[in-house]
């Protein structure tokens, strides 16, 4: 006899369900202000809310407003530190990047609000989970997969996928349920510490440039400053310690630095990116701080890691980065990756100089007693002691299997049949 070992399997809805009490992923947007209503009329249950801040600010004023709609206990927290401390550190090390270019804002924070959104929904005896999110986009993939790993006996629920309202639907419902409805904006952002993800209305269009108004973070490169602005980042383990001789948290420091690198225009990124869901989409991010501590750190891990450890580890790095994409985080193999990567950064310490200039941010300087540069190796002047001399010998074993193989196909081209009337 086989033995089998029971998984539980994902929840669908069902028009049987019911719950005493949900917890509700709440922003604060119209979305899950509708949803209040929606899970008390669906479900019969008392909702509960709760609204982390990540870095994006206003949640007071969603609790306010949660209250307002007779919500019973709405949850806010301040979870900056620990989004830094055990999302952000790794995503630093990792050279975090999705498709070479998304530095994984959105995709960070969703673990990290389904691990408080666990454990307060067991503190407070919620039966059921509720988040904002579309049938069609990451985030569900990622407060469920996450979810899920965490806590199998929670539901989840995603009104978004069930109550199939259009806009002007969700307009007339908030309206009807006395929902303040503001002037709706086209786009749907997203935003926490570490970037603002911006989608939806006409940058839908991937052939059309993104207006202007978008931006918040980054200052267009036209408007930007003429003079540039020199900054050098201190790195202890991989992870920035200080900035400009100044000792910094991490929170503090990305913070100052989405202000001195957005205002100079460095960290807006337009690109089409391939969703888990199997759909290609039109994102726009803005990170400043992401993409000036990435290329800071990258340039000092290569200067303190050998031509082996520069070679491999990108493989690693981008692997981590898609199961953070890809809404794994609680993946074994992230964790084992990111203890590689882990392990790699010891020695990553150091200073990093760097110049920004209207949109670019350019490495200028290097330093560290860890490096693996040798000047008295690298240098054509006086004093050198790289034996040139030792060169020859290495160039003959180097090319060794090149010479042969090009051998063997001269061989093989000589000795062939000539085709007849040739
Ligand atoms: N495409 C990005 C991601 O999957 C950003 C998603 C942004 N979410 C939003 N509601 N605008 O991580």
């Amino acid at each position: 006899m086989s033995s089998t070992t029971m998984v539980s399997s994902s929840y669908m809805p069902s028009a049987e369900d019911s719950f005493d009490k949900i917890l509700l992923l709440y922003s604060g947007g119209l979305d899950t202000s509708c949803m209040i209503k929606w899970l008390q009329e669906q479900y019969g249950a008392e909702v509960i809310t709760l609204t982390l801040d990540l870095g994006q600010g206003g949640i007071e004023a969603a609790r306010e407003k949660a209250l307002q709609l007779g919500v019973r206990e709405a949850y806010v927290q301040d979870a900056r530190q620990e989004f830094a401390q055990n999302y952000l550190a790794q995503e630093i090390q990792a050279n975090g990047l999705y498709q070479d270019r998304y530095p994984l804002a959105t995709a960070l924070a969703r673990p990290l609000m389904s691990q408080y959104a666990v454990e307060i929904a067991q503190e407070a005896g919620a039966d059921a989970i509720a988040h904002g999110c579309t049938g069609k986009g990451n985030d569900q993939v990622r407060f469920e997969v996450s979810i899920a790993a965490l806590a199998p006996q929670i539901k989840v629920l995603a009104p978004v996928r069930d109550w199939q309202l259009s806009r002007e639907g969700e307009v007339a419902y908030a309206k009807a349920h006395g929902i303040p409805v503001q002037a709706g904006s086209p786009y749907s952002i997203d935003a926490n510490l570490w970037g603002r993800s911006i989608e939806c209305g006409m940058l839908e269009d991937p052939a059309q440039q993104p207006p202007a108004e978008i931006y918040e973070l980054v200052t267009s490169p036209e408007r930007a400053p003429d003079q540039p602005e020199y900054l050098e980042i201190q790195f202890e383990a991989g992870l920035p310690v200080a900035l400009n001789q100044t000792s910094m948290g991490l929170v503090e420091l990305i913070e100052t630095l989405n202000r001195l690198a957005g205002g100079h225009g460095v960290g807006a990124i337009d690109m089409t990116e391939d969703r888990i869901v199997g759909l290609k989409s039109r994102e726009i991010y803005e990170c400043p701080a992401a993409v000036t501590l990435l290329s800071a750190h990258q340039e000092l891990e290569r200067f303190c890691c050998t031509i082996h450890e520069n070679e491999f580890k990108p493989l690693v790095d981008r692997k981590w980065a898609e199961l953070v994409y890809k809404g794994l985080w609680h993946d074994p193999l992230r964790d084992d990756l990111g203890a590689y990567i882990g392990r790699v950064n010891r020695k990553v310490n150091g200073k990093v100089r760097l110049k920004l200039y209207k949109g670019s941010v350019s490495i200028v300087g290097r330093q560290s007693e860890n490096a693996l540069y040798d000047h008295q190796l690298a240098t054509y002047d006086e004093g050198q002691s790289f034996d040139q001399s030792a060169s020859a010998g290495f160039i003959q074993i180097w090319g060794l299997p090149t010479r042969v193989a090009q051998q063997k196909m001269l061989q093989s081209l000589s000795s062939a049949p000539q085709a007849i009337g040739s």
